[in-house]
């Protein structure tokens, strides 16, 4: 964040009483770009992923404030996908951090976040939520292995695919396992008991006591 705030800083209009503009002007800086070893279609891909985990937090948001209305009343529900919003937020943050140390901002950052919205708003019940989640994540992680495939051909960016499977797949892997198995647990609990079932699972999630 430190690179972006130094670019922001050095594009700001020079006023008062510096008398010559060159001295100071950001645009004129003339830094050899070798280091810049990203492939412009990885570049590319790992750009568009801000997006991409963006659209998720924002699909969370949605199910999170969805089990909040009264109507709903489901408050471990809320909390848990209140707080998968705030973590693929965090994912943004760091692919855009990864982004900032790996390349030259100034090429992309004006379109690297246009308008992050939710894939869906209305769901039916706590499994349908939990089902559209893990597929949402099904998706991301498809998302991310196309980045890999495409980062560890032309320049071999073993760095980036390194970062990718240890940092993302594996929350990726793990997310997704424990999404099958809530949606295991709490079908066969709303099979039996019907929405007494989801009452309980949701009373569980919000006191940590599912896993
Ligand atoms: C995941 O991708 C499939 C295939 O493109 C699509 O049909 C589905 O709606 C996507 N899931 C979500 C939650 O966006
Ligand atoms: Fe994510």
């Amino acid at each position: 964040m430190k690179t972006l705030l130094f670019v922001v800083l050095m594009t700001i209009p020079l006023f008062g009483s510096v008398s010559s503009k060159t001295q100071c002007d950001g645009v004129s800086l003339n830094i050899d770009t070798k280091w810049l070893t990203m492939d412009l279609e990885c570049k590319e891909k790992m750009a568009a992923q801000v997006q991409t985990e963006l659209n998720a937090a924002m699909t969370y948001l949605a199910m999170g404030a969805h089990f909040s209305k009264d109507r709903e009343n489901r408050p471990g529900f809320a909390k848990f996908f209140f707080e998968s919003a705030s973590e693929e937020r965090e994912h943004a943050i760091k692919i855009i951090s990864y982004l900032l140390m790996r390349t030259n901002p100034a090429d992309y950052l004006k379109g690297l976040i246009s308008e992050p919205k939710p894939l869906k708003t209305e769901w039916t019940s706590g499994v349908d939520a939990l089902e559209n989640a893990l597929s949402l994540e099904t998706n991301v992680t498809v998302s991310i292995r196309d980045i890999i495939s495409s980062c560890e051909g032309g320049t071999n960016d073993y760095h980036l695919v390194d970062y990718l499977s240890g940092e993302f797949l594996d929350e990726q892997y793990k997310g997704q396992r424990e999404l099958a198995g809530m949606i295991s647990t709490l079908q066969k609990m709303t099979d039996g008991q019907g929405v007494l079932g989801e009452y309980l699972f949701d009373k569980k999630l919000l006191n940590n006591e599912l896993f």
